[in-house]
């Protein structure tokens, strides 16, 4: 069964499709736009608007904090009580070295702060603190997905491997469409891993 969506759909592989459409489309006009540079970088307010941006034709929940605890295979984000206070703590991390951001990243990741679609959003919210902190942004092609995923299974635990990762793939085409829309790309294709789907808890 699909999630709960705006467009009326209820087979989960007619919304991954349209899903993947819609929020590339919205993507790509964030990007052209112009809208992203003027973010503050690094912030949850940053984040919230670019869930929101790519979401909102799809799900009521787009750009609004989950309602649910959440899990992916044995990893659970963090509980619901503790979220706006981590998010709060988050926003406060220090963002002026590779590593810093990295670790920044990792956090937002485990905060997991919307039902679906954390991936895309965190990562478009991650290059935008790349590109003003270090001039630089992921050529997320250079990055295989599984690899990607696996870190970031990891990444809890130790985040050398994501760090590994993203140091390999930084690049200074920072305005790069192609470039941009590579980190879009939904790895929902490896969700046949159940390390990798999300569950309520
Ligand atoms: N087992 C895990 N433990 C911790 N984090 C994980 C795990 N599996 C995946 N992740 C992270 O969760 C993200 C996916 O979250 P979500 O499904 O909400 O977003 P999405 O936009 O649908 O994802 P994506 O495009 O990355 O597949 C992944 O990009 C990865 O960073
Ligand atoms: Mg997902």
């Amino acid at each position: 069964m699909a999630l709960e969506n705006k467009l009326g759909l209820t087979s989960s592989a007619d919304l991954a499709r349209e899903e993947e459409r819609i929020s590339k489309k919205k993507a790509l006009e964030l990007f052209e736009s112009g809208e992203l540079d003027k973010l503050k970088a690094g912030t949850f307010s940053a984040l919230k608007a670019i869930h929101k941006y790519l979401f909102d034709e799809i799900y009521d929940f787009a750009g609004k904090l989950r309602t649910v605890n959440l899990a992916k295979g044995n990893f659970r984000f963090v509980p619901l009580m503790y979220l706006e206070a981590a998010l709060e703590n988050i926003e406060k991390m220090p963002q002026s070295t590779f590593n810093e951001i990295v670790e920044k990243y990792v956090e937002m990741n485990i905060a997991h702060p919307f039902r679906e679609g954390n991936g895309r959003s965190t990562r478009i919210w991650l290059d935008c603190v790349f590109k003003k902190e270090l001039g630089k942004v992921v050529d997320w092609s250079k990055v295989d997905k599984v690899d990607y995923l696996l870190a970031m299974e990891r990444s809890p635990v130790k985040d050398i491997e994501i760090k590994h990762l993203l140091k390999n793939a930084l690049t200074d085409e920072t305005d790069s469409r192609e470039v941009f829309m590579k980190g879009i790309d939904h790895s929902y294709y490896y969700e046949g891993y159940t390390t990798f789907k999300t569950e309520e808890l």
